[in-house]
């Protein structure tokens, strides 16, 4: 099917698209050929996302011509380690993968940063596809080329930008996705709201329930206005050393020390994790003059996201986070910067917040 819409990221030497629209995968053959050349491929995924569609990507590469290697990881956040990794590497180089053929990343964010690290190390780098099948990872992780695994150190901390040849969004994908995962992806949309887009936060006030229950106008809007926002963001900043991508981690540096404690276990899904950070991190931007904490704590209750580690069932001391926020990315010269909002559509960076209010807002959201 053609896409209904495609959006371009304009990275200079490494332009690609992100086609959105239904039916895809079933085009997902010739639309790889097309924009990558390849010739041979190998599919990674995990074994609930190849139950549902393996088949149909696999039989629709063949059809275009490439020679197909399936390769299943078990699902879940654990799998995004370095055991999985070297796996990964091993079957890829057993399948002879090639600097010219193609990794394609079918599933979600754990599955897409895997298989896009496995891609970017392998053999110094051979091209990668992401098609994402979960909401979290067709509105963030596919787009904009991190990639990487968990340590036991902490989240994300090992890893690369490589940027994809190709981002294939089938909507469709989001029928079987349990509304669990719908809600935890749903959070990082809301993101793009309240860091860049007063607007559009302002839609899904009244149409977040629509886009819960798939609709599918409301759900091309929610990941069309998503991948269009990531994309001028990464376009602007790609290696975030400038600052504005940074703005992508609302939440994520209390949302990450959340996951680490519950050990990514996906008893805490990391758009739960990041739901409740971006509550803790709205609580420091209230102390410096944001004044819309509680509307964005009812939107997130109205479309059933946590809001506090009670809601995750997760105890936790506060001094045991913020000891596990110091390993985050974010760190520099030993301070954390935060991403804190100055309105709803507007952050900005910070990196003087002082230790006492960190504990305290992990406090007001549930810390011990
Ligand atoms: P996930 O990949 O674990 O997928 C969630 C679950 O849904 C899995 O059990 C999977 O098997 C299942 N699933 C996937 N697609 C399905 C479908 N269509 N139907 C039924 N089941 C389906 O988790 P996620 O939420 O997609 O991604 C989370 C990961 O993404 C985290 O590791 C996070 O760090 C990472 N992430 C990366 C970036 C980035 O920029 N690279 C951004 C945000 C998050
Ligand atoms: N998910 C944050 C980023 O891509 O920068």
């Amino acid at each position: 099917m053609t896409p209904d819409e495609t959006v371009q990221v304009g990275l200079p030497g490494r332009r690609y698209d992100i086609r959105i629209g239904r039916g895809l995968l079933e085009g997902a053959g010739a639309a790889i050929v097309d924009a990558t050349g390849a010739l041979k491929c190998a599919i990674v995924t995990d074994e609930t996302v190849a139950k549902a569609y393996l088949d149909i990507v696999a039989t629709s590469c063949a059809a275009a011509g490439l020679a197909v290697h399936p390769i299943v990881l078990p699902p879940g956040e654990s799998t995004k380690d370095f055991g999985h990794l070297k796996n990964v590497l091993d079957d890829l180089l057993d399948a002879e993968i090639e600097r010219k053929d193609i990794v394609i990343a079918l599933g979600g964010g754990v599955i897409g940063d895997l298989a896009g690290f496995a891609a970017s190390v392998l053999r110094r780098g051979v091209g990668v596809v992401q098609i994402p099948t979960t909401l979290l990872s067709q509105v963030d992780s596919s787009v904009g080329g991190k990639t990487g695994i968990n340590t036991r150190h902490g989240k994300n901390l090992v890893g690369m930008f490589y940027q994809p040849s190709l981002v294939l969004i089938d909507l469709d994908t989001l029928a079987t996705l349990p509304d669990r995962h719908m809600r935890a992806g749903y959070a990082e949309v809301v993101k793009y709201g309240l860091i860049a887009d007063a607007d559009f936060f302002g839609w899904l006030e009244s149409n977040g329930a629509a886009v819960m229950r798939r609709d599918h106008v409301a759900t091309r809007h929610a990941v069309s206005v998503s991948c269009r926002t990531k994309t001028t963001i990464v376009e602007a900043d790609e290696r975030e050393t400038l600052g504005s991508r940074a703005l992508l981690n609302l939440g994520h540096t209390f949302g990450h020390a959340i996951e680490a404690a519950a050990g990514f276990d996906d008893r805490v899904l990391h758009g739960e994790a990041v739901a409740v950070g971006m509550m803790m991190a709205l609580h420091l931007s209230a102390g410096h003059g944001f004044s819309e904490t509680q509307r964005v704590a009812d939107h997130f209750a109205s479309v059933g996201l946590p809001v506090s580690l009670n809601d995750l069932g997760l105890s936790a001391a506060a001094t045991d986070l913020y000891a596990l926020m110091a390993q985050d990315k974010k760190m520099h010269a030993g301070k954390i910067t935060f991403v804190l909002a100055s309105a709803i559509g507007s952050a900005y960076l910070k990196n003087d917040v002082a230790g006492d209010e960190v504990l305290q807002a992990l406090r007001a959201y549930g810390a011990t």
